[in-house]
């Protein structure tokens, strides 16, 4: 599943702008000033911005030519590069890989490989700093996609990997990091507009619905926001329930 989507790059950077927001406050578990810092899976690099801004020294590599041609249009000054998170050559050494709302994306049965890749691209006491969707991430959100699917005689296949800490830091230490803060915490997060869950369901879950008639991906996705509304809909707005898994790694130096 590899990054298994087509990236509407526009809709992302207007509509979805709180990953980024929430995304900078991983920047406090970065131990240094001014380091080399590669930003894993930049998107439309407003995170790769923040870290230079922020007196860092930061490049971003992402594997959507969509999206890196909005990040190259923001932010002109900033050096993007196309690559494949479990399968890039960096080409020097980082003090420095950071990653924000990513690593989800990448299938289980390469995510090994994409931590070797980010183990090489380190130098030796280099810090992987990192946030993604933890162990029970969405689940409500999966469990009304799941019955809806079910109700129309369909079976419904997770797209993402939302680990606990205890396989994450497993995978850790067999890729050569030293896992040093891990947490894995609650953040329902506002989403924008009337149809805040709806526009995100669309963004978001596209591989479930591969080779579906657009009628019918309409019922499911209608059916998902109505179960979905006693809990996620409160006071005008709607809530994603979201689950974080945000660490930081050290690459061991033997
Ligand atoms: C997340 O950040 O947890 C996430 C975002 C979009 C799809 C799946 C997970």
């Amino acid at each position: 599943m590899t990054m298994n989507i087509q990236w509407n790059a526009k809709g992302y950077t207007q509509n979805f702008s709180f990953v980024h927001q929430y995304g900078s406050d991983l920047f406090s578990l970065i131990e240094g000033q001014g380091l080399s810092v590669l930003d894993l899976g930049c998107g439309n690099g407003a995170l790769t911005h923040q870290l230079r801004q922020a007196g860092f020294d930061a490049e971003g590599l992402d594997a959507s030519p969509e999206l890196l041609e909005t990040a190259r249009e923001l932010w002109p000054d900033v050096p993007f590069r196309l690559g494949d998170a479990a399968d890039f050559q960096a080409g020097r050494h980082y003090d420095v890989v950071f990653s924000n709302a990513v690593l989800h994306w990448i299938d289980p049965d390469r995510q090994d490989a994409m931590l070797r890749c980010v183990n090489r691209a380190l130098k030796p006491g280099g810090q992987f700093i990192f946030e993604l969707g933890g162990y029970g991430n969405n689940a409500l959100i999966h469990g009304a996609l799941e019955g809806a699917f079910t109700q129309q005689g369909r079976t419904y296949r997770m797209p993402f990997y939302f680990p606990s800490i205890g396989q994450y830091a497993a995978r850790l230490e067999g890729a050569g990091f030293k896992a040093t803060y891990a947490t894995l915490f609650d953040r329902p997060t506002p989403l924008n507009g009337d149809d805040g869950l709806y526009d995100w369901l669309r963004m978001f879950i596209k591989t479930p619905f591969q080779g579906m008639d657009s009628a019918e991906e309409e019922a499911i996705l209608r059916e998902v926001v109505e179960a979905l509304r006693p809990a996620l809909y409160r006071d005008g707005v709607w809530y994603s329930d979201y689950v974080r898994l945000r660490c930081r790694a050290v690459k061991e130096t033997v």
